[in-house]
Formats: structure tokens, C-alpha cells, sequence
């Protein structure tokens, strides 16, 4: 891949400019310094592999060479000064993965707030970092990472020899070959139609119909300001409120699958 082929392809999309190299230390990283020196609305960053990429919570994120999607798209415009709507951000990636996997007949969910997952792995990480400039929102990067074929989920074994959250690749789930960079102009052509819908009732929906997990067991993990260790919190997974927090269903439940390290948002609903 190089630049000029991979904006050939973005073409039709109407980005606002794209950035592309072999490899890179983070592609939110070159991202940010993109947005702070004047990026356009949609301006994509994408690499062949990175060497150093970002996941939740500052864990390092393996893009491996060949195999893996990783890149990120500059979001400015219809944004609210609002840090409690930064979730919805997270979602319209997730969502996007989702949408452009369904369309290869795969059966992606979310694991909230920002994994993807296809039979019950992770396939897909999401990192929205927003840029601030005291309380005004200057722009989002939505970083999305996908293991496309199956050395990116060996590679990652390798490395960290027990992964955190077992891991497959598009292809392993799919049993056929997947061309990557095809699956990339899908899931961005399927982020700028779920941009459209950010705010309408359709968009929560489609995010509460795609959560795994609905209806069962699960166990948040949350930090509460002041207090050095995270508090856990068991529930069913009853769906999402509005503002896309989850909504947990006390406290009959057992033990369930952790959803969230450092959960910002989930609400209690009792009995
Ligand atoms: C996670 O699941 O922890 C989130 C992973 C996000 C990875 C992507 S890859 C493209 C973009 N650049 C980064 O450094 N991180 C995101």
C-alpha cells in the first residue's frame, strides 16, 4: 500500500484528506498533532503497521506488518462541548466495524464500551481521544485497530504470551480470504453513514442491539476519584441508558464477564 493508491480508494468517500506510511510510532498520535496544526473534518491516518499503538487505559496496542488494520480518522464537525458525549465517538467506530464485518455475513458485537467482537473474540479495538482547548472541543480521533488476518492475533500471542481478552482475526472467523484494505473503505464508508445518525434514537438503538453479552452476567470495574482501588460491580446487563452508559441490573447476579477496567459510565438499576 502507499498513499496515493490508498486515497484512490477512499476516492469516493469524501474524506477530508489521507495520510498513509508503511509504518509509524501511532497513527492517534500523528492524528493529534494533525488536529492541533489544523486538520480537516475526516482527514484519515492510516499505517501498515505501528510500533508503538495506543489502547485503553495506556496499554500498548500490537499492529503488526501485513496483517492488522490500524488507522484513524479526525472527527470536527457536529461536535458538542460535551465530555459525556465522547462515548457515542467510541460507539460510531465500534459500530462502523460492526456494520462493514455484517457485510462479509460475520456477526460482530460490542463488548462496551470499545471492543468488537466475532464468536466471542476480540477482533477489533476502538480509542477516541479528544483534543481540547480549555472547554472547547476541538476534535476527536477515532482510532480503530482490526485483525484482519490470522498472524495478527499470533503475533499478539507472541508478545504477550497471555492475552488479556482471547483474540481472532476477520479472516479465521470469516474461513476465507479478506482483503484488508477493502474491509478499511467498508467500515469508513460505514462511519460517515453512522455519522449522520450520531443523534437520532436509530443510532442508540442500533448500538444497544449490537452489545454483547445483553441480558447476562456481567461485572464492571470502575475507579472512584480519591480512592486507590477500583470497585467491582456485579449486574445484568439490562442495555443503555440515553447518554449510552450501561445499564447494570442488581444484584441478583453472579459472577460475570468483566466488561471495563476503569468504566466511566454505567448506571444501577434495582430489582
Ligand atoms: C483497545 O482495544 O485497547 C483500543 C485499541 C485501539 C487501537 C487503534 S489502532 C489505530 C489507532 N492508533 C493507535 O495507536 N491506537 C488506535
Amino acid at each position: 500500500m502507499d498513499e496515493k493508491t490508498l486515497s484512490a480508494l477512499l476516492s469516493g468517500l469524501k474524506l477530508g484528506n489521507v495520510r498513509y506510511a508503511p509504518s509509524l510510532g501511532s497513527t492517534n498520535a500523528v492524528a493529534g498533532e494533525w488536529l492541533a496544526n489544523g486538520a480537516p473534518d475526516l482527514a484519515l491516518v492510516a499505517a501498515g503497521e505501528q510500533t508503538a499503538g495506543r489502547g485503553q487505559s495506556g496499554r500498548a496496542w500490537q499492529s503488526p506488518a501485513g496483517s492488522s488494520l490500524a488507522f484513524s480518522i479526525i472527527l470536527r464537525s457536529g461536535l458538542h462541548d460535551d465530555a459525556a458525549r465522547l462515548p457515542r465517538l467510541t460507539a460510531l467506530g465500534a459500530l462502523a466495524v460492526c456494520t462493514a464485518l455484517e457485510n462479509r455475513n460475520l456477526t460482530a458485537q460490542i463488548k462496551w464500551p470499545n471492543d468488537v467482537l466475532l464468536a466471542g473474540c476480540k477482533v477489533a479495538g476502538i480509542l477516541a481521544e479528544a483534543v481540547w482547548t480549555g472547554s472547547h472541543l476541538d476534535g476527536v480521533v477515532l482510532g480503530i485497530g482490526v485483525n484482519v488476518h490470522p498472524d495478527a492475533v499470533t503475533q499478539a500471542r507472541a508478545r504477550e504470551r497471555v492475552l488479556r481478552y482471547p483474540a481472532i482475526s476477520v479472516e479465521e472467523a470469516a474461513g476465507q480470504p479478506i482483503d484488508r484494505w477493502d474491509l478499511l473503505v467498508d467500515i469508513v464508508k460505514s462511519l460517515l453513514q453512522w455519522r449522520e445518525k450520531l443523534n437520532l434514537p436509530a443510532f442508540l438503538h442500533a448500538w444497544e442491539q449490537a452489545l454483547a453479552f445483553r441480558g447476562e452476567p456481567i461485572q464492571v470495574t470502575h475507579e472512584i476519584p480519591g480512592q486507590s482501588s477500583p470497585v467491582t460491580q456485579v449486574g445484568i446487563l439490562a442495555g443503555l441508558a440515553e447518554d449510552g452508559a450501561l445499564l447494570l441490573r442488581t444484584p441478583e447476579a453472579g459472577f460475570g464477564r468483566s466488561m471495563s477496567e476503569k468504566s466511566t459510565s454505567f448506571r444501577l438499576l434495582t430489582g
